[in-house]
């Protein structure tokens, strides 16, 4: 297993106890320790589950289907349009693909912004996964008091927020379940509209997910219309006085990043998204080295199109090296640290996830050891960030329970998956291509 040191993660030969949906012991059997099931794991490496800091899980359902075309024709002609003709139930079906393709690939907890919080929810809640759901909110100021009497877009910013809301606190006692508050960007949401969703998230004690400073020509247009960067903009904004992931920061400057360490903001980065639609590399260094905490995301499928973290894994070290010219740039043990601790931290779940401790959430994955990518055995960080592809991954729990079992789902009907998911992406796509 691979335990989180102080000085660093060491991999070490020891039993994990797991009763109901914690760990009770590492190492040491707990006194009267009882087992009903032991699963075997000689051969194989037993890591936290990965978590996902940040993606839009349902567009699955677009994948392969937007790409190789510039970011402004990918999201307000092939991205927006597809999202808008698509009924709940097709957001039930494409999160639940979503959630396949992560449980394979070892994540056991994603970040997620959306438009069907219910459906993201009940996926999550079918399948046994942790999720973190915010719904995403664009709109206008007058969208925030005035109700049903404003134009067409305020009603509907307004509506977004009302919706969230009952959404969420329809939800908000699920165990493996938490929420934010997930304004989409400063692009989509005016100054008024973003203090509104601000100040309701911290009336509810919950987190904020919103998007900035993802392309250049966010920061210019931005920049003419208020002098301020984006991270600029939302500091002065008060966006910040409530605990906030704020996903890419692939355009920040110094004077950003010393925003982000001063106010404690966690960063999602989406190495494998920023390049795929023509955003560079977020200074994922320098971040590191201001104190930022910075956690790793895949957003969704419509411009990645993977949710694996493995390959982000691989991504955020290597483009950082090849980007600075520097071997050094962001390690292996960063690239873990980012979707297991840092993850936690980000959404606020420190104390119960990201480590392989007693008295944590039982969120584990369990590789098979024995392929030729990952042979022989020297160092298994090393082997987790560069050479592992995924496919290793045989066993996941989740709140103690076993999802997949031998890279077999256990609550969910994968064929009757593959089988919606192929049908209604079809039908969305219908119209645009
Ligand atoms: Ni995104």
């Amino acid at each position: 297993m691979l335990r989180r040191r102080p000085e660093g993660w060491e991999a070490e030969k020891a039993d994990v106890y797991i009763d109901g949906n914690r760990i009770v012991g590492v190492g040491q059997e707990p006194e009267g320790f009882q087992p009903d099931r032991v699963l075997a794991a000689a051969d194989k490496l037993v890591i936290p589950g990965l978590i996902n800091g940040h993606t839009h899980n349902y567009m699955t359902l677009f994948r392969n289907s937007a790409d190789d075309v510039p970011f402004e024709e990918w999201l307000f002609q092939r991205v927006m349009p597809r999202e808008d003709r698509m009924t709940p139930e097709d957001a039930y079906w494409g999160a639940l693909l979503g959630i396949m393709e992560m449980l394979r690939t070892g994540t056991t907890c994603f970040n997620d912004m959306q438009m069907h919080i219910h459906q993201t929810a009940q996926a999550a809640a079918d399948s046994g996964i942790r999720a973190v759901i915010g719904r995403g909110l664009s709109g206008t100021t007058a969208a925030a008091g005035s109700g049903e009497t404003g134009d067409a877009a305020d009603a509907g910013g307004s509506r977004r927020l009302r919706e969230a809301i009952q959404e969420l606190e329809r939800w908000q006692d699920h165990p493996r379940l938490r929420f934010t508050i997930a304004p989409h960007a400063p692009y989509s949401c005016d100054a008024g509209y973003l203090q509104r969703a601000a100040e309701e998230a911290e009336k509810r004690g919950l987190r904020l997910h919103i998007h900035l400073s993802e392309s250049v020509s966010e920061v210019e247009n931005l920049r003419k219309e208020t002098g301020l960067s984006p991270i600029a903009y939302a500091e002065k904004l008060g966006l910040f006085r409530v605990p906030a992931i704020v996903a890419h920061c692939a355009q920040v400057d110094a004077a950003d990043i010393r925003i982000l360490a001063e106010n404690h903001v966690s960063v999602a980065t989406n190495p494998a998204s920023n390049m795929k639609l023509g955003n560079g590399f977020a200074p994922v260094p320098e971040m590191l080295a201001a104190g930022v905490n910075v956690c790793l995301g895949t957003d969704g499928a419509a411009s990645n199109n993977s949710l694996n973290l493995f390959r982000e894994m691989g991504l955020v070290t290597l483009i950082h090296k090849g980007n600075t010219r520097t071997a050094t740039a962001v390690s292996a043990e960063d690239a873990l640290d980012m979707c297991t601790i840092r993850g936690a931290r980000a959404l606020g779940l420190e104390e119960e996830l990201g480590g392989i401790e007693e008295g944590k959430k039982a969120d584990l994955a369990i590789l098979n050891l024995r392929e030729p990518q990952l042979m022989p055995w020297n160092n298994k960080v090393s082997a987790l960030c560069y050479s592992a592809n995924g496919s290793e991954v045989e066993t996941v729990l989740v709140d103690g329970e076993i999802l997949l079992e031998n890279r077999e789902f256990k609550t969910i009907d994968a064929e009757r998956v593959y089988f919606e998911a192929q049908r209604r992406a079809e039908r969305l796509g219908e119209k645009t291509l």
